[in-house]
């Protein structure tokens, strides 16, 4: 009996081997233009190889291994990667139109069905895109600008701040809510007081969901849909959550409709309104009821954490380094004072700040790996053919980490955007919202509020920690689809002018 138990078992590995070995070699055929990799298991391709906690680290590793441009099985499903400055630039910006379309994502493709903004190709990418680019541009354009309304929420938050009174605490909730206020204002028109129970839960929604993206089990989702569709476990509450970050957006575009007068649009919603309405007679007109909702959804979500984590890296990296802090403070100090609140005008004359806020971007590299694109056609690139549809990869770390470009990539350094006078340095390499036909259509908004709301920040208050900088941990506690830093605390204690 024993004896055989081990010839079947042994029988059954070398079956296993055997039809795994066929199936790895058919696939490595079917695909043999592709770019090189490393073997992949079938079912799970190179999941194995990939750190989850690090996933964009790995991919660098690898590229030392396979070269800047080279092919990574996500489960059952190829990938091409592009690694490097020049390999990520060459595609996205020098062939844009061959890798501007979006790719798959099977967690965000549940959530959207190919609606909105930010998962939608061809046609009805370029209408939804252009207009809100447009409407993002004109936002602001009557009595109160964006800026006005940035710069009054900068306030709120200062007050909100003053009454933890130099107590320490974590910034999260306060940060999260002055961002989605300012997404409020652009899609809404209007703001919520930090205490509202609906910002609140809205917010927890959206602070869960990019946990849970972010972590190994957002990711397994992404690498096994169908399985997962089918198990308990966290990365449900992905879309419980987007469903009633839905329900809530439905509403408010009710409250639109039934209040909105023609020809005087407020804010994103209305805007899209009047425009559906301007086109509800043509059959290949993308502004429908679907699109709004998950257009809105795109901006809203997109936009809120996306720049309050932004903040909450600057203020640890702050924390880290005093002495990077006091120089701000010293520039704050010299081109505003006290007297007056910051204004976006003020950024020109302020090269430190401006350099020290990119350093932040670069450094805390929030969405490493960016979102998946893909080719619109089969596409030879560096000698190798990537076929139409394939998802590629251009891996946004490895640009803003890239030795060739930055003189100290792994270290938070101001100097990586000064030149030798102290002036502020552009750098091609500064890639935080992506480049070419998809880069992110809210740069302008968020840098304006980077800028804004840490500068009134620094200008009331100094930052300390509970612990000796030396020791504060500023490497990511998981870098999935974004790079979260660990939690931490501090003290806000009000400057002399307060
Ligand atoms: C620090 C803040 C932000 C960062 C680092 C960031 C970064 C990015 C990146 C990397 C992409 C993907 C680009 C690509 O696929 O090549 C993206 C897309 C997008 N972002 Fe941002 N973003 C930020 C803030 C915002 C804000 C404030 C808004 C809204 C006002 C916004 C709206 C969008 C939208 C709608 C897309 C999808 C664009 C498309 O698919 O065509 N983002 N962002």
């Amino acid at each position: 009996m024993m004896d055989f138990g081990v010839t079947g078992a042994t029988l059954a590995v070398f079956v296993l081997t055997g039809v795994l070995l066929v199936c790895s070699w058919r696939r490595k055929m079917r695909h043999s233009r592709l770019p090189p990799g490393p073997p992949a298991l079938p079912l799970l391709g190179n999941a194995l190889q990939i750190d989850k906690r690090a996933p964009d680290r790995s991919l660098m590793k690898l590229s030392r291994k396979y070269g800047p441009v080279f092919t990574v099985w996500l489960g059952p499903r190829p990938a091409v990667v592009l690694c490097g400055f020049e390999a990520v630039k060459g595609a996205l910006v020098d062939r844009a139109d061959d890798f501007g379309a979006r790719g798959t994502v099977p967690s965000i493709r549940k959530v959207t069905k190919g609606y909105g903004i930010a998962s939608s190709n061809g046609h009805r990418s370029h209408q939804l895109r252009s207009f809100a680019v447009t409407a993002l541009t004109d936002f602001g354009k009557g009595t109160k600008t964006l800026e006005d309304f940035i710069r009054q929420e900068a306030q709120c938050l200062v007050e909100v701040i003053r009454r933890t009174e130099a107590l320490p605490f974590d910034p999260t909730f306060q940060l999260t809510c002055a961002t989605a206020n300012i997404m409020c204002a652009v899609v809404f028109g209007s703001r919520f007081d930090y205490t509202d129970a609906k910002l609140r839960t809205l917010l927890d929604m959206i602070t869960e969901n990019m946990e849970v993206i972010s972590s190994p089990w957002g990711q397994l989702y992404d690498l096994l849909p169908k399985l997962l569709d089918c198990l308990p476990g966290p990365h449900n509450r992905l879309f419980e959550n987007a469903a009633k970050i839905k329900s809530f957006l439905r509403e408010m575009i009710q409250v639109h409709k039934d209040t909105h007068t023609k020809g005087s649009p407020q804010d994103f919603i209305d805007s899209f309104l009047i425009k559906m309405e301007e086109e509800k007679d043509d059959p290949d007109s993308e502004f429908s009821d679907e699109n709004l909702l998950l257009s809105t959804f795109n901006i809203f979500l997109a936009g809120t954490d996306t720049t309050s984590s932004t903040m909450r890296w600057g203020l640890l990296l702050f924390l880290k380094y005093p002495e990077i802090q006091e120089k701000i403070q010293r520039e704050i100090d010299e081109v505003i004072g006290f007297d007056r609140t910051p204004t976006i005008g003020d950024r020109e004359k302020m090269p430190y700040t401006n350099a020290a806020i990119c350093e932040v971007q670069r450094y805390s590299n929030i969405i490493p790996l960016n979102l998946p694109h893909t080719v619109t056609r089969d596409t030879e690139f560096r000698g190798f053919m990537i076929p139409k549809g394939m998802i590629v990869i251009p891996l946004l770390a490895s640009v803003l980490y890239d030795s060739n470009c930055w003189e100290s990539p792994e270290s938070f350094n101001p100097d990586h955007f000064l030149d030798e006078e102290g002036r502020f340095k552009e750098n091609e390499a500064f890639m935080p919202f992506s480049a070419g036909k998809r880069m992110c259509i809210g740069q302008a908004v968020a840098q304006m509020q980077l800028f804004l709301f840490l500068t009134t920040l620094l200008q009331n208050f100094t930052l300390r920690s509970r612990e000796d900088p030396h020791t504060i941990d500023i490497s990511p506690l998981s870098s999935g689809f974004s790079t979260l830093h660990r939690p931490y605390q501090l003290y806000c204690v009000p400057r002399k002018s307060a």
